[in-house]
């Protein structure tokens, strides 16, 4: 049985939510616990179910994982250290896509490392190509496993010079995290350089790494025989960051985001002031308002950092309905990031998807069969229906659009909402919107890749 969620929408939200540890930070700067000698601590650690399955694994190859019953800071013990049963990785990975991030640490701390099949969000085939190409570089074995893959250095690992096909988030941390042990020096170029990334760096600086961020996307790691644990709080999350502000703006609210850093997120800012979102910061946080008026299309295209991220294009996508003109999206990170459009076109929003490029940004998907450019026409007046969830940052923006929405809304597959978003149902009865949960749905089969 899985919950629904049942809005009532065209409230404007309003009030004060608090953002903690990005999703896309805390459970790496977990992983690379498993990389030192000592326990590390790390802080701002956000209750999402991404948190879990990482505790799980850690906990599995032997790692004593503490939550702080108050301050739900996390202390993480590497010191027994031992290979897991592959059938209890597979059991315990979920959906998640973190386990490829174990390979490197496992190495270095017990010699070998299986990784099930992967998943995470239904947003195009998510290859791991890139990451099994470097694993080589270091001297790895990479071996096909039914269910998974097995990964071992019997010659140990070495540096090497790396050159990523493209600026992928996770290949770019899979580097990281195998070359800070290895012997010898790593140059990665073509790095991405998101500020989880960067954060990550100075967590494994913490822990006695010396890795050095250069122009032009080069980043340069000694490699070190021993680190110790690290004592951290997680940056915190932009891109949760964003699906308020969005909230705020399409449902004519006003929210002030605790927790939010202007420095992580000047790109959104500036698209958001330009289709006409108000927002004002100060050492805390942004508060993120409606000013009044119409809202102004635009063209826009996604990138990686320091361009518009991927993550913010959805709840983007619902305000650009409310817009009075036509806005263009070209998504250029992923190739299949427009299926949230369907439900939103059920709930009237005006939107065309298309297999072209519609922008400038060189594209890897412009001579394929993707539907990665998106024309929205507005603006549009939303009505309520029954949404099932089909992705994290989809699933979110499918809320915003039923917040806003004229009557009422039933959502299913709110689950995977729980995997990036902390306590989001609090945060929306904080906000005051009109909502209820009921547990009688029948399940909903959510099968990701
Ligand atoms: N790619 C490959 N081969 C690889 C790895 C990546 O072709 O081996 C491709 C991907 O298919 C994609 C592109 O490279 O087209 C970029 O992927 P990247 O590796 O950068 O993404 P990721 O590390 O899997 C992280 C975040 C995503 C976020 C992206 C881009 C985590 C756990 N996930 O994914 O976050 O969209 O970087 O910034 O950090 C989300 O939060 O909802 C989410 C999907």
């Amino acid at each position: 049985m899985g919950s629904v969620l049942t809005i009532r929408g065209g409230i404007p939200l309003t009030g004060k939510v608090s953002v903690r540890g990005a999703k896309n930070l805390v459970p790496k700067a977990m992983v690379a616990s498993l990389l030192g000698n000592t326990p590390s601590v790390l802080r701002n650690v956000p209750e999402i179910k991404d948190v879990d399955v990482v505790t799980s694994l850690l906990q599995l190859h032997g790692v004593e994982v503490t939550k702080d019953p108050v301050t739900g800071d996390l202390t993480m013990d590497p010191l027994n250290a031992k290979m897991a049963q592959s059938k209890d990785i597979d059991a315990h990975a979920g959906d998640s896509r973190i386990p490829i991030l174990f390979c490197g640490p496992l190495m270095h701390s017990i010699g070998e490392a299986f990784i099930p099949d992967l998943g995470g969000c239904k947003i195009g085939d998510r290859p791991i190509d890139y990451h099994l190409e470097v694993l080589r570089n270091f001297g790895a074995v990479v071996e096909k496993r039914t269910g998974g893959i097995s990964i071992s250095a019997p010659k140990g690992l070495h540096g090497a010079k790396v050159a990523l096909p493209y600026p992928s988030v996770g290949a770019t941390e899979q580097v990281l995290l195998t070359a800070i042990r290895a012997e010898g020096i790593t140059e990665l170029s073509n790095a991405a350089v998101e500020p989880e990334i960067m954060d990550l760096i100075a967590v494994l600086q913490k822990m006695g790494a010396i890795i050095t961020v250069q122009t032009d996307r080069v980043i340069r790691i000694e490699g070190v025989k021993e680190l110790t644990g690290y004592n951290h709080k997680a940056i915190s999350d932009r891109n949760e960051t964003a699906s308020w502000a969005c909230a705020a703006l399409v449902t004519k609210g006003d929210i002030y985001v605790e927790g939010a850093r202007q420095v992580d997120l000047t790109a959104f800012l500036n698209t958001l002031r330009k289709i006409g979102g108000a927002f004002d910061v100060d050492d805390d946080g942004i508060r993120f308002y409606h000013p009044g008026g119409a809202l102004s299309p635009l063209v826009l295209e996604t990138d990686v950092h320091p361009g518009f991220m991927t993550d913010w294009q959805q709840p983007l996508v619902v305000a650009l309905t409310q817009a009075a003109g036509v806005s263009i999206v070209h998504e250029t990170v992923y190739e299949n990031r427009f299926g949230f459009t369907d439900a939103l076109m059920r709930m009237g929003a005006s939107i065309q998807v298309h297999r072209e490029c519609l922008g400038s940004i060189p594209c890897r998907f412009g001579q394929m069969n993707f539907l990665h450019s998106a024309v929205i026409s507005g603006p549009t007046e939303l009505r309520g229906t029954d949404i099932d969830i089909p992705d994290l940052r989809g699933g979110f923006s499918h809320l915003i659009a039923a917040l806003a929405a004229d009557g009422v809304s039933r959502v299913t597959g709110i689950e995977l909402i729980n995997r990036g978003y902390e306590r989001f149902q609090d945060k929306l009865e904080g906000l005051g919107a009109d909502f209820d949960i009921t547990e009688d749905a029948p399940a909903v089969a959510v099968t990701l890749p």
